[in-house]
């Protein structure tokens, strides 16, 4: 049995699709119900639904064999496993944002709020610059309207949230899509099926 952590949400759905084009069809997946866990003896596999920052933790600790996660969640957390592909969509960038009157004065310990510390702390030593990270959890765009902090890294994708908040981005970190990923030791011994669904998947992505 393949074992698949599936994003909950429009792009877990998505990617179902193309797992069922690639020969790993789950009829009851489709049903509108609140389980969370599907499988098609027949074809072997087995999906569910997690929540899409929870992705890679199911597939590094090998409850999932393949899952599909956010690259912001592979530079953040940096598990042990397998990119196997970039798919394409999904696609948003992780960036430092700030208000239209902020000025950095480089004298000072920059304050920077984020969900996401490592990929901050990793951007501003790239960078050679002092910073103080406060780690909030959500709704990171209030930090420097309230003065809590200097600036943000957040992902932006259509830029909507930073614009309604009076904010704007001042430097693109990183460009974000989501990835198939694979277990280590999976991807070993049930290479023939994950190799199956990478390369069927990667022929789509191809045709469009
Ligand atoms: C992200 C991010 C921004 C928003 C940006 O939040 O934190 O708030 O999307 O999108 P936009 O540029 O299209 O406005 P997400 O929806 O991922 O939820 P979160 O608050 O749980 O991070």
């Amino acid at each position: 049995m393949l074992n698949v952590a599936l994003p909950k949400g429009r792009l877990g759905e998505k990617v179902y699709d193309m797992f069922e084009k690639a020969g790993f069809e789950c009829p009851s997946i489709k049903e509108t119900n609140r389980k969370l866990i599907f499988e098609n003896p027949e074809k072997g596999v087995r999906y569910f639904w997690v929540k899409p920052s929870d992705v890679a933790i199911y597939v590094e600790r090998g409850a999932a064999d393949i899952g599909v996660a956010g690259k912001d969640i592979l530079l953040e957390y940096e598990p042990d496993i397998y990119e196997l592909l970039d798919l394409g969509f999904g696609k948003c960038k992780m960036a430092v944002a700030a208000m239209a009157d902020f000025r950095d004065n480089p004298q000072q310990t920059l304050r920077v709020a984020t969900k996401f510390t490592n990929i901050a702390k990793s951007y501003y030593a790239s960078v050679g610059r002092d910073i103080d990270i406060i780690h909030l959890n959500g709704s990171i765009e209030i930090a420097p309207i309230l003065g809590l902090s200097d600036v943000i890294v957040d992902i932006v994708e259509t830029g909507t949230t930073l614009k309604e908040n009076n904010l704007h981005v001042t430097e693109t970190i990183v460009p974000i899509s989501a990835r198939l990923i694979a277990n280590k030791a999976s991807f070993k011994f049930k290479n023939e099926q994950i190799e199956k669904i990478a390369k069927s998947l990667s022929a789509q992505l191809e045709e469009k």
